[in-house]
């Protein structure tokens, strides 16, 4: 019988990455497993049916519901080419709705959850902090007592190495580093953290964290440094950098993000936190001169404004602990990843006239036109 596993936010940038990598997962197994139990037969037909045959069967092993509010960072157009899928299913509607969650585990007969809904943006919880509190806290919490009531077997609930707070030019977040969250956005995810290890120690839930620094990739909504830097440089608006553009970010590629997630999902042990991280910390200023670089823009194009409030300077996190534990390590590097990044934002540009038509130009005025 497939496990059936409920994807929350999984419409977003990380989500939609981690749905594409669970199902292009399971295929992937499954024609190794196929190429090892045919090594010893010649007919390319009969490998090719023993392949069929294990995609099949790999693939009855996960499904996945995803529900999703569909906020302005939430889009269909981010799962397309998925959407068909026969394991995959879409559900619209909110984690904070208690019936909804009931009757989707019900009906569904969801084993897990994986929980990746959430207001994620720093800049927009300082113009408005409910939203915040309304789906990082109060949806978390409506998740973790539905995992309660049905005993469901595993909760995962995607965090950031934000709810640790800032650092100065030494040292690095462990899991045992004191939350510190300084941001409304940070405070939100910090305070679901704290409920989900309670709901563990008061009434032994199967649940776990991961916290991982800046994520970067395909499908990330253009209000984040990276996708935000790379589209006003291919129309040659102005990059935006905040303050002195000295702060420091740990990039990672959100595909590397995604094999954590699964690898502590399967393998990682209820009540643990674990950092995930691309041990590759840069100033935003150089990020900014990357992308130039290799648009072949001018630096002139790069525009210093009024600093985030509150900015926290740098963040570095230390993920010897999933290394170490769980035997996880990461792939991609900055210089190929950002290639490869830049590559889908010139290969998408439907995509990326779709997201910033409407709200999205209200927000910009709102942030920008200061
Ligand atoms: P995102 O903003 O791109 O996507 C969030 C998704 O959640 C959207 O599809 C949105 O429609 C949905 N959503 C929002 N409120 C909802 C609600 N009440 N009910 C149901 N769905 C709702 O965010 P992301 O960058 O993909 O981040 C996903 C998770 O990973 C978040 O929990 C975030 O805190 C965490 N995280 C992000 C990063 C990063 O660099 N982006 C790094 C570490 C951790
Ligand atoms: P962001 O992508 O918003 O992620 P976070 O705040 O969660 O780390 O920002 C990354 C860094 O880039 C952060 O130091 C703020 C800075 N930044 C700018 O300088 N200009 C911008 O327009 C944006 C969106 C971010």
């Amino acid at each position: 019988m497939a496990e059936t596993i409920l994807i929350t936010g999984g419409a977003g940038f990380i989500g939609s990455n981690f749905i594409r990598y669970i199902l292009r997962q399971a295929q992937d197994d499954s024609i190794r497993q196929a190429q090892d139990d045919t090594i010893r037969q010649v007919q390319d037909d009969t490998i090719r049916q023993a392949q069929d045959d294990t995609i099949r069967q790999a693939q009855d092993d996960i499904r996945i519901v995803n529900l999703d509010a569909l906020t302005y960072a939430g889009n269909l157009e981010n799962l397309r080419d998925i959407e068909n899928h026969q394991y995959y299913k879409f559900i619209h509607g909110r984690i904070e709705d208690s019936k909804l969650v009931r009757k989707i585990i019900e009906t569904e007969n969801i084993s897990g959850i994986i929980n990746f809904a959430a207001e994620s943006h720093v800049d927009r919880s300082i113009i408005e902090a409910r939203p915040f509190i309304d789906t990082n806290i109060i949806g978390t919490l409506t998740l973790l007592e539905a995992v309660r009531d049905y005993k469901l077997s595993r909760f995962l609930q995607i965090s950031t190495d934000e709810v640790y707070g800032s650092l100065g030019t030494e040292g690095y977040f462990t899991e045992t580093t004191p939350l510190e969250p300084r941001s409304p956005y940070s405070a939100s995810k910090a305070s679901a953290d704290h409920l989900v290890l309670s709901f563990v120690n008061t009434y032994g839930i199967n649940a776990l964290i991961t916290r991982c620094s800046n994520n970067y990739g395909p499908y990330q909504f253009p209000e984040k440094l990276i996708p935000l830097m790379i589209l006003n440089a291919l129309e040659e608006k102005k990059l935006p950098v905040y303050g002195d553009g000295l702060h420091v970010r740990d990039w990672i590629y959100v595909e590397d993000h995604c094999s954590a997630i699964w690898t502590v999902y399967q393998k990682g042990k209820s009540g643990e936190v674990y950092n995930v991280g691309g041990r590759t910390e840069k100033p935003n200023m150089e990020i900014v001169k990357s992308i130039l670089k290799i648009l072949n823009k001018p630096d002139t194009l790069i525009e210093f404004v009024k600093d985030r409030p509150g900015h926290d300077r740098r963040y570095a996190i230390d993920c010897t602990k999933i290394e170490k534990e769980l035997g996880w390590t990461r792939e991609t590097n900055l210089e190929d990843g950002l290639k490869s990044t830049i590559q889908w934002y010139l290969d998408n540009p439907e995509w990326c006239k779709n997201v910033r038509s409407g709200e999205y130009m209200e927000y910009y005025k709102k942030q920008y036109d200061k």
